[in-house]
């Protein structure tokens, strides 16, 4: 009998695919969000089951920007929130509002591969430009701006997916100076910003705008849990007045606001920012146990430790190409995301993406040891 598919992906028991960007399910914080629905319920406030209001609730605003005034370490003002129902919508409503087919858009090469699809579904021309250890190259990036003339730059600035990097406080001056230059959006997808382990990364972009031409997106999804779809857009409230004008949001009231009310009280009971804390301690704990197995077990793949986020970035001597051997991983009840899926161009296919966040330590070194099978399996040099 075919068994029904309840979540995004179904792995095997027997199969340990370390190219899951997912949480583990054992750190999915049951307890604590059933304590906070339990809380929110017994407020008896009844407008929590109401149509919510087309920004996000007020309340849950106020908390939330206290929340992340508190993270960054820099004031961020409830004006300039925009609840979402989670990055990926924010990125499909930012492409219904500022995009038509044919409109050029410039992305990082890499970058997130299911932004990819969405910047597809809308048909738009997708400029890759390149990143280095600490995030775009800026030097590239004008050599593109002087050909093409993009509605936005879609970046990924902190902890990026795939590679872990974050750009530089001083690349972050220049681009913004070039978003002012050549009157592009910058699309800062910030998913990673509060899972920082080793490095305290500068603010989101949007912390410094002072042009109105930034959208920071920020989620749930990594911090919570992703079943939740509930994010946040900080941006100029003169940029958001575009997003709340949206006849889906005056009809619908808002987005996900019950599940707004239930992650408000998870705040305010201390329980978001306890987890928060205890996620950092296990990824780190997890980055060392996943880098020593691949430097033990795979000393010719070369990467970079991430300080935070979800991946790492691994690069194979060149020639070989990681999309060729997933059949080979397949029999070894192995799983990686090939470097290719992260391309605008087609390229990148000595590269791989490992992530540790969804198994825990045992499995994970489990996991690099069949790789390890998969890589001998295979002339790779
Ligand atoms: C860079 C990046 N953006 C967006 C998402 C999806 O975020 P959400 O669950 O908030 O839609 C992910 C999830 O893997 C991601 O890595």
């Amino acid at each position: 009998m075919s068994k029904i598919q309840t979540t995004q992906v179904s792995v095997p028991e027997d199969v340990i695919h370390l190219g899951i960007g997912q949480p583990d399910e054992n750190l999915l914080p049951v307890g604590k969000i059933a304590q906070a629905a339990s809380h929110c319920f017994r407020l008896k406030n009844r407008q929590i089951l109401q149509y919510g209001q087309q920004q996000g609730d007020g309340n849950f605003r106020i908390t939330l920007a206290r929340f992340l005034t508190h993270e960054y370490d820099i004031s961020v003002n409830p004006e300039h929130l925009f609840i979402t129902a989670g990055t990926s919508q924010a990125l499909d409503l930012i492409c219904a509002l500022f995009t038509r087919p044919g409109d050029t858009i410039i992305v990082e090469e890499p970058s997130y591969f299911l932004a990819l699809r969405i910047f597809a579904d809308y048909q738009l021309n997708v400029i890759g430009t390149p990143v280095d250890h600490n995030g775009i190259i800026i030097e590239a990036l004008e050599e593109r701006l002087a050909k093409h003339k993009p509605v936005f730059v879609y970046t990924i600035p902190v902890f990026h997916n795939p590679t872990g990097v974050t750009l530089s406080a001083e690349r972050r001056k220049r681009l913004i100076k070039l978003s002012q230059m050549h009157d592009f959006l910058i699309v800062a997808d910030e998913v990673y910003q509060l899972l920082a382990y080793t490095l305290t990364p500068p603010p989101p972009l949007a912390a410094n705008d002072s042009s109105g031409r930034i959208l920071s997106l920020g989620s749930f999804s990594k911090i919570l849990a992703p079943g939740l779809r509930l994010g946040w857009i900080q941006a100029d409230p003169v940029l958001l007045e575009r997003f709340l004008a949206r006849s889906f949001l005056v009809s619908g009231g808002g987005l996900n606001p019950f599940v707004s009310s239930v992650v408000n009280s998870m705040i305010e009971l201390g329980l978001q920012k306890e987890h928060l804390h205890y996620l950092r301690n296990v990824y780190l704990e997890r980055i060392r146990v996943m880098s020593q197995a691949l430097r033990l077990k795979i000393p010719f793949l070369t990467f970079s430790e991430p300080h935070g986020g979800y991946f790492i970035w691994c690069r194979l001597p060149d020639g070989a190409d990681t999309e060729d051997l997933l059949a080979i991983a397949e029999t070894h009840k192995a799983g990686f995301q090939p470097g290719v899926r992260f391309s605008s161009m087609n390229a990148l296919r000595n590269y791989l993406r490992l992530s540790f966040a969804y198994y825990a330590n045992d499995k994970l070194v489990q996991g690099i040891e069949r790789l390890r099978q998969v890589l001998h399996s295979e002339p790779v040099s």
